[in-house]
């Protein structure tokens, strides 16, 4: 009979697992559609028990639980993910979903997990952050233990990890990161854990994807603190210099600045000729105009100059105030020095950041039905696709100085570094 109640189940792909979490009416009405199948209560409850026993799966995933982790530094648009990953693996597959908070700590120590369900994520797709915690340390590979002597010892805690996602009786980890975090998801890929992985990332660097969520909401605060710098450099006749995030690359400045009609955009794949930029700082003025403005990646530096040296020598420094000093220095104007910084990470998402969020988490829950682990979500043209987690791990993708951008940026004769034509 058992037997009978599993086949019935299976061809009226019923879901066993929600019987616990249905109203008292729908339980009444699915008895009693067994009922007229001549089934008795116990037989139904029998068949209920073996099946949750058994995980036994209809259409190929019943009763999975999944992980989802968001870890690296933050971006707009994770929440989006998240939310989208927790409605398509309720709604339509009815797993459990399990978050595991601050990165891969939570599957080092799993009081750091929470039980994921749409009224949790309810609300969260317009919220920046992550509802999960998020952390750029913790890689489980090389877990930094702090000593009670103020020391520190560096331990693999990946087999505990392992371990711990056995006794969560997870299926699957949906890890949403940069590139640090997807190195991380390979290599407990490799161990045998099923991971699906989603690329993340202001920067807008990571290669296999066109565009990464988090990108465009950093480039629509930049642009709209260019068009603020505007007015007042306007009012003050100032030369405004704005620093913009993007580790070693310079897709922020050059899109921001583009929107923002700066002057002068300096990104690290081009070396700014100081002196050029200086003249062409000079000419601007000469020819009548009252002030300008000056948009640096964060990681811009000149190329070598037989008198003046930009040295980078820790974290704090920056290459905004050294070029705002060149520009006081040499050109003798009213400068002024903006670091926008984590103002780029922080606040709601845009329209373009929810819905690539979104797309990207239910892919990622598609490829967790498909099986199809080892697999990073892309963006490619305007589809989402999937590659390899290894095609993306430690491959940049960083501005192409012959590129269409930079070319559209100097047509409109704004200077990237490099001498413009008169
Ligand atoms: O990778 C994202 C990013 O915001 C970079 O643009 C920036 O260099 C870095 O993270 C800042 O990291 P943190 O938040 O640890 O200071």
């Amino acid at each position: 009979m058992i037997f009978f109640v599993m086949e019935l189940c299976i061809s009226l792909n019923i879901n066993i697992f929600l019987l616990k979490e249905l109203c008292f009416f729908r339980l009444f009405v699915q008895i009693e559609l067994f009922h007229t199948m001549s089934l008795s209560v116990p037989d139904i409850f029998l068949g209920t028990c073996f099946l949750k026993v058994s995980k036994c799966r209809i259409n190929g995933r019943f009763g999975m639980r999944i992980g989802i982790t968001t870890g690296g530094g933050d971006a707009p648009g994770l929440n989006a993910v998240i939310r989208a990953v927790v409605k398509t693996a309720r709604r339509k597959y009815h797993w459990d979903v399990i978050g595991i908070e601050d990165g891969f700590h939570g599957l080092i120590d799993t009081r750091h997990i929470v039980k994921l369900d749409e009224a949790f994520v309810r609300g969260i797709l317009p919220k920046g952050g992550t509802i999960l915690g998020t952390t750029n340390r913790g890689n489980p590979f090389e877990y930094d233990y702090k000593n009670l002597d103020g020391t520190t010892t560096t331990l693999d805690v990946s087999d505990k990890c392992m371990e711990n996602f056995e006794s969560l009786g997870l299926d699957a980890l949906i890890a949403i990161g940069g590139d640090g975090t997807m190195a991380i998801t390979q290599k407990f890929f490799e161990k045998g854990m099923p991971v699906v992985g989603v690329p993340k990332t202001i920067d807008n660097d990571l290669m296999v994807t066109d565009v990464t969520f988090g990108f465009n909401t950093a480039v629509t605060t930049a642009t709209d603190a260019i068009d603020k710098l505007h007015t007042t450099a306007e009012a003050h006749h100032r030369t405004m210099v704005l620093e913009v995030m993007g580790r070693d690359a310079g897709w922020i400045a050059l899109e921001a600045g583009v929107s923002g009609g700066a002057d002068l955009i300096l990104i690290p794949e081009i070396p700014y000729d100081l002196d050029a930029a200086l003249k062409y700082i000079r000419t601007r003025y000469a020819r009548g105009s009252t002030f300008c403005i000056a948009v640096l990646a964060e990681a811009a530096v000149p190329a070598p100059h037989p008198t003046e040296t930009y040295e980078k020598r820790r974290d704090t420094d920056s290459p905004a105030p050294w070029f705002a000093g060149m520009v006081r220095k040499h050109l003798n104007v009213d400068v002024r020095t903006t670091i926008l910084g984590h103002l780029q990470r922080g606040g709601g998402p845009t329209c373009f950041d929810r819905m690539l969020g979104t797309r990207f988490g239910v892919h990622a829950a598609e490829l967790v039905k498909e099986e199809k682990f080892g697999r990073m979500v892309t963006l490619q043209g305007r589809s989402i696709n999937d590659v390899l987690i290894t095609e993306a791990a430690g491959k940049q993708k960083l501005v192409n100085p012959e590129g269409e951008l930079i070319h559209t940026a100097e047509a409109l004769g704004i200077f990237c570094g490099r001498k413009l034509l008169d």
